[in-house]
């Protein structure tokens, strides 16, 4: 066992934004605003496409591209201090990394950020100075959002994916299920988890298994849970509540196959007083019994 006594010298805070790749990006920002209820604040000149549901300037950002799927996950950082600490600490650790140049910071709208790969391959940057509008987000839908809960990963290797959240990032784990298949990780805005890290199974199409958005009450979940089964009843999935988190949530299968999620009630954990769990693999998906890995639930 490798036991490194290394522990990164700063602190991700929080999600901050995802970045996802598509090949039709008007048709998934169309989705996203129409359906999924989720404002598109702006479309920037290189056909980029930001997703707005608090006062940043974005939470999610669409990128076209050739391919679909993750484009990167922005980790936020404090300020520029602790974003040059995390830059040396990479270089004496041996990872590889690099700096966002001018153009790559005003894309993502933030003031810095070093980017590493995680160990298949996706893009994970560690941003300091994000944008921030700070008015109020006019919601197209009857339901609103808080804010950007996590991303769900579907991984080859869960366990390599975990321990580079670990030992390079500092995440710590809230619980896993079995013995090596899912982690979820937390950092230090306590939310449950802010990074699902999940298997790849047989019939996954995307390393990018969902994206999860939180809102602000129960009401948000089934006000958008009937738009939903109405508007795209081959797409949408059953209420379900996941055990590990508490979170209730419905799940609509976006054009781009992945899932997207709004979630009510995700736990926050004490950092300093958390023990990990060990899931019953087949109890973690839905305390009421439902079977939330059925590709559509709809009636
Ligand atoms: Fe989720």
């Amino acid at each position: 066992m490798d036991l490194s006594p290394a522990t990164p010298p700063f602190t991700v805070r929080e999600l901050l934004h995802v970045g996802v790749a598509s090949s039709q990006p008007e048709a998934l920002a169309a989705f996203i605003e129409r359906v999924l209820g989720l404002p598109v604040a702006e479309r920037a000149a290189d056909g980029t496409a930001y997703v707005r549901c608090d006062g940043y300037d974005h939470r999610l950002a669409i990128v076209p591209s050739h391919r679909i799927g993750l484009a990167y996950i922005d980790l936020l950082l404090a300020d520029d201090w602790e974003l040059e600490r995390a830059a040396a600490w990479l270089a004496e650790q041996g990872v590889p990394y690099r700096e966002g140049t001018r153009a790559e910071c005003v894309a993502r709208r933030v003031a810095g950020f070093v980017e590493v790969a995680d160990p298949e391959g996706r893009a994970v940057a560690l941003c300091y100075g994000p944008l921030w509008q700070g008015t109020r987000v006019a919601f197209p839908r009857a339901w609103s959002a808080l804010g950007l809960g996590h991303v769900g990963l579907k991984c080859r290797e869960p366990r390599s994916v975990y321990r580079f959240y670990r030992d390079v990032l500092g995440f710590r784990l809230s619980d896993q299920v079995g013995m090596e298949s899912a982690y979820f990780v937390h950092c230090a805005d306590a939310k449950h988890h802010s990074v699902a890290i999940l298997p790849w199974g047989p019939a996954a199409r995307h390393e990018l298994d969902h994206v999860m958005f939180e809102v602000p009450a129960l009401d948000d979940v089934m006000l958008a849970y009937y738009a939903l089964l109405a508007e795209a009843p081959d797409r949408t999935q059953r209420p379900v509540r996941h055990p590990p988190s508490n979170t209730i949530s419905v799940y609509v299968i976006g054009p781009d196959g992945y899932r997207l999620e709004l979630g009510f009630g995700h736990r926050r954990v004490d950092p300093a007083t958390h023990v990990a769990r060990t899931l019953a693999p087949a109890s973690f998906a839905d305390y009421w019994g439902g079977r939330a890995t059925d590709p559509v639930q709809a009636p």
